[in-house]
């Protein structure tokens, strides 16, 4: 099993005694966030609350590979954190090529450590930095071919705290900005949200004379978080 580096960012906590007390609910949850955990899985603290759990991540991959038009060929997730989604989307196999952005350094190899856990390290491309100015670099011109996905920071976890997410308010980047920055790359769009964010937000960024889906997912019955997708996906609903 292969450690992590020594500076401290990343861990790999294989028993509960190295566990942090204030996270230990996220220890019990481990497994049900990565089922293999025990092969090695690397995590950063924040990654803890930030990662999508694999049976979301997979749902996710699994909803958009169905959907998306059959043109689209190149999946970018624009936030790839510790990897979660990324690698459930190299698993999936719809995609010719498969782009994870991060610009966190410890994030990044998190990620790409467990993408070798998971067999998928090698299906993704995987690139540190800011992806607004990443994907703008490498895929001008390309917008007809990509599938884009985006779980943004959520600007911590008090927006459990609203009845009513108010997505103007999500930092570093609320809605408008993510919409408008990344619509330029691509006219798919996925977005990661919180599961009680305001739809009436949402629905204004639906393109002219589309609809726009939005899709709670759930573990044992309670919503963890919602996708929205803007473009042409068809779940075959009317
Ligand atoms: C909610 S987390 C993503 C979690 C990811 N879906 C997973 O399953 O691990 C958001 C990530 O976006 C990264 N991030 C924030 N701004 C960014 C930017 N401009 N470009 C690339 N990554 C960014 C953060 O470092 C963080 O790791």
């Amino acid at each position: 099993m292969e450690e992590p580096p020594e500076d401290g960012h990343i861990h790999q906590w294989l028993s509960q005694d190295e566990f942090p007390e204030r996270m230990k609910k996220y220890w019990w949850q481990r497994q049900r966030i990565w089922d293999r955990y025990d092969q090695g899985v690397w995590m950063t603290e924040d990654a803890w609350f930030e990662v999508t759990p694999e049976p979301i991540a997979n749902k996710i991959a699994a909803h958009i590979a169905e959907s998306a038009p059959k043109e689209k060929t190149i999946l970018i997730d624009a936030f790839a954190g510790v990897g979660g989604n990324a690698i459930a989307f190299a698993r999936q196999g719809r995609w010719d090529q498969v782009f994870a952005f991060e610009k966190n350094p410890d994030a990044l190899k998190c990620a790409k450590h467990n993408a070798e856990i998971y067999g998928v390290d090698k299906k993704i491309v995987w690139a540190k930095g800011d992806c607004f100015s990443e994907i703008y670099k490498r895929f001008s011109g390309q917008k007809a071919k990509i599938v884009l996905f985006a779980s943004p920071p959520w600007g911590g976890i008090s927006y459990g705290d609203d009845q009513v997410f108010d997505l103007s308010k999500m930092e570093p980047y609320n809605l408008d900005s993510l919409y408008s920055k990344l619509s330029r790359f691509s006219s798919s769009l996925v977005f990661y949200l919180p599961r009680n964010s305001d739809l009436n937000q949402i629905t204004r960024y639906a393109p002219k004379g589309k609809k726009v889906e939005a899709a709670h997912y759930c573990i044992r019955g309670a919503s963890k978080a919602m996708c929205v997708y803007f473009g042409d996906f068809d779940f075959g609903l009317e």
